[in-house]
């Protein structure tokens, strides 16, 4: 049964209407009347109509303004416009506008009727499943745009995550770094520290012997202000080694690696630890900073600091397992500690490699060992990041690589980074 709302005012015409749609064998339907705009209005929002019949000829309202009046509260609503002989081309204009389909009132017969309402329900139809299939496109694309939004936000927050993790790890090898600093400041600090007392003592006996003329105060004062400002530099030293390094800067390898050796050797002296530092096979003992020849050969640019925590975490990795070999005999007490650093430019790169004589990484290991938190050390001896901060800041901050391999009698670490091109 089609549920059908004719507004028409011509009560004449209406019931031509539907006689046309009441013979036999043509439409299952049932019509409603309504004279008016607004009574046919309120009869659409109170019922279920399928199809509106519409005369564009009302008392409350004429012309295309009947259908777009229609049309902009019920937009999905098929209508075939109803129009007199003397109104075709504002039925025809309501056709571009929407409407299904337009009837002259004056030459409608029952056939012509019944298709053209026929053909409107299936364009309607074919219409509204259009617009179905539109919505639910919409609706998928809606949805797969809010995955991806909850997508973009989880991968966020995982990075988030995963960069705060690091920085916690830079914080604690930094504070291992830390404690291995003020062990090496409290060394470079006994000597200046003796000095002192000395002086400070011989002051008094100056004093007991008559001696104490202002020449001898001025030798004095001068020989404690050297070893004081000695000790100042040391702190100024182990602070700067400390500072993240705010922007990248060029800088030689070697001398990095030299300047990490100056902070390191006191208490590898005490440990009976040498080194060798060679560069682009020209071969030189370890003694000061002054011996490593600055030839700016390898000059690479990245964040000094940071590389100077990787170099000084393989070495102090490097001094552990001597003393280690020592103390489990796989090493004499009294034989030597030697770390060998090679140096060397490549076309695009510098290469570093550190070696050690401690006996060598141990079996089944080696591919642990870049793991966070994966150490050997006993607890207060190690924490097991500092190769994995190593290998971090090796390949992410310095697009480079850190690998490592057992050689003969110990182990070895290869850095390679990328090289500034010189100018
Ligand atoms: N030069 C080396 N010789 C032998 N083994 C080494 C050497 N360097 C590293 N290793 C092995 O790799 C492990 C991981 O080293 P890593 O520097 O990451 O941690 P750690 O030294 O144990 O602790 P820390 O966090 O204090 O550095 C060490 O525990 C040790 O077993
Ligand atoms: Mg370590």
């Amino acid at each position: 049964m089609l549920n059908i709302l004719m507004i028409e005012d011509d009560r004449e015409d209406a019931e031509l209407i539907m006689a046309r749609l009441s013979s036999p064998m043509k439409i299952n339907s049932k019509v409603t009347v309504a004279g008016r705009l607004c009574e046919g209005l309120e009869l659409l929002k109170a019922g279920s109509f399928e199809l509106v019949l519409l005369d564009l000829g009302l008392p409350d309202c004429r012309g295309i303004e009947t259908y777009k009046k229609l049309c902009a509260e019920f937009p999905y609503m098929p209508v075939i416009v109803l129009s007199g002989l003397d109104d075709e081309t504002i039925a025809t204009e309501a056709v571009k506008h929407g409407a299904q389909d337009y009837l002259v009132k004056g030459s409608i017969n029952s056939d012509m009727l019944i298709r053209c309402i026929r053909y409107a329900i299936e364009r309607h139809e074919i219409r509204m499943a259009g617009l179905k299939h539109i919505e639910r496109r919409k609706r998928a694309e809606e949805e797969l745009k809010e995955l991806n939004r909850i997508l973009e936000t989880r991968v966020a927050g995982e990075v988030e995550k995963h960069r705060q993790k690091e920085q916690l790890l830079i914080q604690q090898s930094k504070m291992a770094a830390m404690g291995e600093m003020i062990g090496n400041i409290a060394h470079q600090w006994k000597q200046p520290l003796n000095a002192l007392g000395i002086i400070i003592g011989d002051i008094l006996d100056a004093y007991d012997f008559g001696e104490l003329d202002r020449t001898y105060l001025e030798e004095i004062v001068d020989q404690s202000r050297e070893q004081i400002s000695f000790m100042s530099k040391t702190i100024d030293d182990f602070r700067n080694f400390l500072k993240p390094s705010k922007a990248k800067t060029n800088f030689d390898v070697k001398i990095a690696v030299a300047e990490v050796l100056s902070i390191l050797w006191p208490q590898f002296r005490t440990n009976f630890i040498s080194f060798v530092i060679n560069c682009n096979n020209h071969n030189k003992t370890f003694n000061n900073l002054s011996d490593v020849i600055c030839c700016n050969d390898m000059i690479i640019s990245t964040y000094k600091n940071e590389f100077a925590q990787v170099i000084l975490n393989i070495i102090t990795n490097a001094k552990d397992a001597i003393i280690e070999s020592r103390e489990n005999g796989y090493m004499n007490k009294a034989d030597e500690g030697i770390i060998i650093i090679d140096c060397a430019r490549k076309p695009d790169s510098v290469l570093i490699t550190i070696r050690d004589n401690g006996g060598g990484i141990p079996d089944g290991i080696m591919d642990r060992i870049f793991e966070p938190y994966f150490t050997t050390k006993s607890d207060d001896k190690g924490t097991g990041i500092g190769l994995y901060m190593a290998k971090t800041i090796i390949e992410n901050n310095l697009y480079g690589t850190l690998t490592a391999r057992n050689v003969d009698g110990g182990a070895e670490f290869t850095i390679t980074v990328p090289a500034k091109t010189q100018t």
